[in-house]
């Protein structure tokens, strides 16, 4: 009885000493746990006689309540005072002035390309993509570009070392999109193309928009109609356009399309060098050979394809005249593209 007495008077001192959570359960370990001090005094009721044991195993159980509610209690406490300080600490001052979020924006290259995108898609195009590691056959090959042809000079090619490559152009999806998809065809692809080349007018990655169609009866008429109406679109004013007589290996007849300039409408000014005309994409209707590298048969199906340089377009529609600005990332240029 003594140790009873003086076990539960140590234990609620102890209760009341602890400052923390932790500490209260160390306590209530070594009272109450399995090798706890009171469950000892429990066990060792056994060896009493039954008058006796029946009196200490009620003075124990009171005991045990007494240091049950105690730890309760204590536990309450230190919980509640412990949010309390959590709140205290993690406190909100909503009087304090706001940081001020800055508002970010498109890249004007983005925006560019998102502009190409949704007027194409009016028309009926649908969007196509391919990958910009690219190997020999859709790069060139299938473009009716074979090893020993000379415009591969002109593509400044990234290789890796087993053969593959960045591709140059956008050109290549023209390959997947007519291997893996029934024809007719109505699509334009977007995205990055890489040329080892870098000075003024070239960066070692810029983007481009390739279009393709292909259907029975397609002509030369049906690829100016499209693209007069592309250029109408884009700079919101109708244009004269201008077909030059060109050369690309997938394309024939080929051509280089000029419009009549943005800046003078025609009168000659310093950017299109006072001629009244700037070149703003390649084009042709589709190739024999590309066809038959595709399993596509040319004397049933017919197309055209195109080619035009975003960063181009994006540097006439913002009067932008150092295509390297839109690399630099200097926010004093790109935040005059977030307004709207
Ligand atoms: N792939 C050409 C280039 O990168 C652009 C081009 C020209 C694409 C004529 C075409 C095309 O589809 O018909 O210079």
């Amino acid at each position: 009885m003594q140790d009873l007495e003086s076990l539960s008077a140590r234990a609620l001192a102890d209760i009341e000493a602890s400052t923390d959570l932790a500490a209260l359960d160390a306590v209530r370990v070594a009272v109450l746990g399995k090798k706890g001090s009171l469950t000892a005094l429990l066990k060792s009721l056994g060896s009493l006689e039954p008058e006796a044991r029946r009196t200490a195993g009620q003075a124990i159980n009171g005991a045990r309540d007494a240091i049950t509610s105690a730890l309760e209690a204590r536990r309450e406490r230190l919980e509640s005072e412990a949010l309390a300080q959590s709140l205290a600490t993690g406190a909100v001052d909503v009087t304090l002035p706001g940081r001020g979020e800055e508002q970010g924006g498109l890249h004007p290259v983005v925006r560019t390309q998102t502009r190409i995108e949704e007027i194409f898609r009016r028309a009926g195009f649908e969007i196509a993509e391919g990958p910009e590691v690219e190997d020999d056959f859709h790069n060139f090959e299938a473009l009716n570009v074979p090893a020993d042809h000379p415009a591969r000079a002109m593509h400044d090619t990234f290789y890796f070392p087993d053969g593959r490559l960045l591709r140059t152009h956008t050109s290549p999806v023209q390959i997947r999109a007519m291997r893996g998809s029934p024809m007719p065809l109505r699509i334009i692809a977007p995205g990055r193309v890489y040329r080892c080349d870098s000075d003024v007018t070239h960066t070692p990655m810029f983007h481009q928009v390739e279009g393709l169609v292909v259907d029975e009866g397609i002509s030369f008429a049906n690829l100016k109609a499209v693209l007069r109406h592309f250029v109408e679109q884009f700079f919101e004013k109708p244009r004269d356009l201008r077909f030059r007589a060109s050369y690309f290996p997938f394309t024939e007849p080929s051509a280089e399309v000029d419009i009549q300039c943005v800046f003078c409408d025609g009168s000659g000014c310093r950017v299109c060098k006072q001629t009244g005309w700037l070149e703003v994409l390649g084009c042709g209707m589709v190739h024999p050979n590309v066809f038959r590298a595709c399993g596509v048969d040319p004397e049933r199906w017919q197309g055209y394809a195109f080619g035009m340089g975003v960063e181009r377009l994006a540097m006439l529609r913002y009067s932008v005249n150092d295509l390297r600005l839109f690399f630099e990332n200097d926010l004093r240029f790109l935040q005059q593209f977030n307004r709207g």
